[in-house]
């Protein structure tokens, strides 16, 4: 074994950074065993300098991020600050100064991937990023390495732990959505500001990174169809537990038929009961992937949170360090099939539409009559009249297949009838 140690530079010690200075301090041996030489923690950046941070050298510690990657002496800089920038230009630098790099940021490589690898590529570097998709499940890699081979077609699951626990929570205690989310916070899942998890870009973000390693394409972020989980209610909660289902926020990914093109969406979906992804409780992700010659596979664990997102990280780095000493580099972009992303209107699936209709004779005729003009079959519908002096009735109707775009044509000219005062939702029936 080598005795001189690699070097590491930490970018960040919050939630993840922590962890991923404890478990190098706590496993060094096993870490310097697997690799091959000892590895060495060269700096901490952070923004508070100040704070304590327990089982780390506090001379360690430095506001300057910039001056640290630029030392030229770090093998490999571990990029948990999130965001985009000064992620982004760190990285950049690193690469620049002979370092290779591991990163859970999944804003950032959804963002700017392509020119991220590129940078990676001309020094000859690492990049590494397990941790930016569903936490501690092995994903990047299995779709990266394992299932280079094969030809992957569809990729489906939970991949924002925070929406799980609320949707789970919604579903299980009947809470309304600003309860379930009051709890995901106060436990810690959600963050002081939200937005990123219930709007759901942070899991837009994921898709977008699977999309482009599954399919060896580029899949921008602003290519995602993403919908977040803020317009789901008690009563769909309820309306999908009557038709057998539950409602998950997905994220699909998927090959078209004709293989010319891609889509990824993410957004609430009304699933069935018998689906194992209606079984994903909590905060837990959960992703199928779909491959031609392999089958449907399923990975499963914590998608979040300290210790599990350190172990991706922890397993990247001692790839990345194993790459170093044998005077390699790992795996880097493959986007050669160069396929277009088509827009979320192209998709076919089922639907599920509540309207507040008036309660009169006539109205279930004129609703059913739009979905057939529309071309859009209906499957079931049900009807409750609310016996209040508005004279209205709740009116659910669920669909056979359809395309996306045929859908919202529909609801535009369901919106229009004078009978329909209102659509109180509009939910995908997916994994059937
Ligand atoms: P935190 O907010 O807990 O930690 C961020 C760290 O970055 C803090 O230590 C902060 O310093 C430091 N920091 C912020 N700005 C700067 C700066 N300009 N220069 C130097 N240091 C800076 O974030 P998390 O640990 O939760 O997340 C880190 C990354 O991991 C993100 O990309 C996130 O998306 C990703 N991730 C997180 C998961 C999770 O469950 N938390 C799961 C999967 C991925 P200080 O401590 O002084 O504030
Ligand atoms: N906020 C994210 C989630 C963290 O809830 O899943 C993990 O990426």
């Amino acid at each position: 074994m080598r005795t001189r140690p690699l070097k590491v530079a930490l970018l960040g010690c919050g939630v993840v950074g922590s962890e991923v200075a404890r478990i190098m301090t706590t496993h060094a041996d096993d870490l310097a065993a697997r690799i091959g030489a000892p590895v060495e923690l060269a700096g901490v950046a952070v923004r508070r300098p100040s704070k304590v941070r327990e089982g780390i050298d506090p001379a360690l510690i430095t506001t300057d991020a910039t001056a640290l990657v630029e030392r030229g002496d770090i093998d490999v800089v571990v990029e948990v600050i999130g965001g985009v920038e000064p992620a982004r230009g760190l990285i950049t630098t690193a690469f620049e100064h002979g370092a290779s790099v591991v990163s859970a940021n999944k804003a950032l490589l959804a963002e700017d991937g392509p020119a991220l690898h590129a940078a990676a590529e001309k020094h000859g570097r690492d990049l590494y990023y397990e941790a930016a998709v569903a936490g501690a499940i092995p994903l990047v890699r299995p779709l990266r390495e394992s299932l280079a081979g094969d030809k992957v077609n569809r990729v489906l699951g939970i991949v924002n732990g925070t929406t799980n626990f609320i949707l789970d929570r919604m579903d299980t205690s009947g809470a309304g959505y600003s309860e379930a989310l009051d709890e995901a916070t106060a436990l810690g899942y959600a963050e002081a500001d939200p937005t990123a998890d219930v709007e759901g870009f942070d899991a837009a973000a994921k898709a977008a990174i699977l999309a482009g390693i599954a399919f060896h394409t580029r899949v921008g972020i602003g290519e995602v169809h993403r919908e977040g989980i803020t317009e789901v209610t008690a009563a769909d909660i309820a309306s999908a537990r009557r038709m057998g289902c539950t409602v998950k926020l997905l994220a699909i990914c998927e090959r078209a038929a004709d293989g010319r093109s891609v889509t990824a969406r993410v957004h609430p979906a009304m699933i069935p009961l018998s689906h194992p992804l209606a079984s994903v409780r909590e905060a837990y992700n959960a992703v199928f992937v779909e491959a031609e010659a392999a089958g449907q596979l399923m990975f499963y664990g914590p998608g979040a949170g300290g210790s599990p997102t350190a172990s991706a990280v922890l397993g990247d780095l001692v790839a990345v360090c194993r790459n170093k000493l044998a005077g390699t580099t790992g795996p880097g972009e493959s986007a050669y099939t160069r396929l277009p992303v088509s827009p979320t209107g192209e998709v076919v699936t089922r639907y599920h539409i509540s309207l507040d209709v008036a309660d009169k004779p006539g109205v279930l005729a004129q609703v059913a009559t739009v979905f057939a003009e529309q071309g859009v079959s209906i499957d079931t519908v049900r009807q409750q009249s609310r016996q209040d002096p508005d004279g209205e009735a709740s009116l659910v109707v669920v669909t056979h297949r359809a395309l996306d775009s045929a859908l919202s044509g529909t609801v535009e000219a369901l919106r229009k009838l004078d009978t329909v005062r209102g659509v109180a939702s509009i939910m995908r029936v997916e994994g059937e």
